[in-house]
């Protein structure tokens, strides 16, 4: 299954309803939230108020992204909010084994991300367990960088382990998902895409239906 996860850090926040719908009009079946401690990385976003508000006006799968420290301390509160997936940062977890639990336990799915300079045989005695895998495709922090080539190269050898292990793990991409590098990350595998600069903005539902197609396209192969 091939999934579009627009990254809301990018929408305009005086008009948030609006522009989540115009997503989900375009096809996208996801959306990703993208919650920043100012620890993690450099920036602060939003929290449990903001996912809470979103959704009683939504119904798309909310796809939690924490670039928090220590992210057990909000696993209930973020489920508690609305979070479908919740992914921590293996760099973010001291025990990683007990978050990943503690995800599941809630009734969500679980994801563990894993930032470009983070080997994915960090990965080797979770995997089985995980829902998800979110490979970033940019150092954390802020919409808009530049797609980092070498992560390509993560993305096929993860699809590739888990095939070895026949499992059917999501693979997430996430930092510089735009109309050049869509392909080349379907192609190695990857089939959940999340992109904010190049989905929201003045044509939001275009944009999201201009990478629907390219999902479609590979949905059919
Ligand atoms: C970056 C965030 C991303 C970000 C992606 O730290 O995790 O989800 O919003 O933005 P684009 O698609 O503009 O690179
Ligand atoms: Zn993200």
């Amino acid at each position: 299954m091939y999934i579009l996860a627009p990254s809301l850090l990018a929408a305009d926040f005086g008009n948030l309803r609006a522009q989540v719908e115009e997503a989900r009009l375009g096809g996208a079946q996801w959306l990703h939230l993208d919650v920043m401690d100012g620890a993690f990385v450099p920036s602060i976003s939003f929290g449990m108020p903001l996912i809470a508000s979103l959704r009683k006006q939504s119904e798309l799968f909310f796809d939690v992204h924490m670039m928090v420290e220590d992210p057990g301390r909000y696993v209930e509160d973020i489920r508690k909010a609305g979070a479908d997936m919740i992914t921590v940062h293996q760099e973010a977890c001291k025990h990683l084994d007990r978050v990943v639990n503690q995800i599941k336990a809630t009734g969500a799915k679980a994801g563990v991300a894993l930032n470009p300079a983070t080997p994915i045989h960090t990965l080797d005695c979770v995997l089985d367990q995980l829902d998800m895998v979110l490979v970033m495709s940019v150092n954390p922090g802020f919409g808009g960088q530049k797609f980092i080539p070498y992560t390509l190269e993560k993305v096929r050898a993860l699809r590739q382990l888990c095939n070895e292990r026949g499992l059917q793990t999501d693979i997430q991409v996430d930092g510089g998902v735009n109309r050049e590098t869509i392909r080349p990350l379907l192609e190695a595998g990857a089939n959940v895409l999340v992109a904010g600069s190049a989905v929201f903005g003045e044509k939001t539902r275009e944009n999201a239906a201009y990478f629907m197609e390219i999902l479609k396209e590979f949905e059919a192969r």
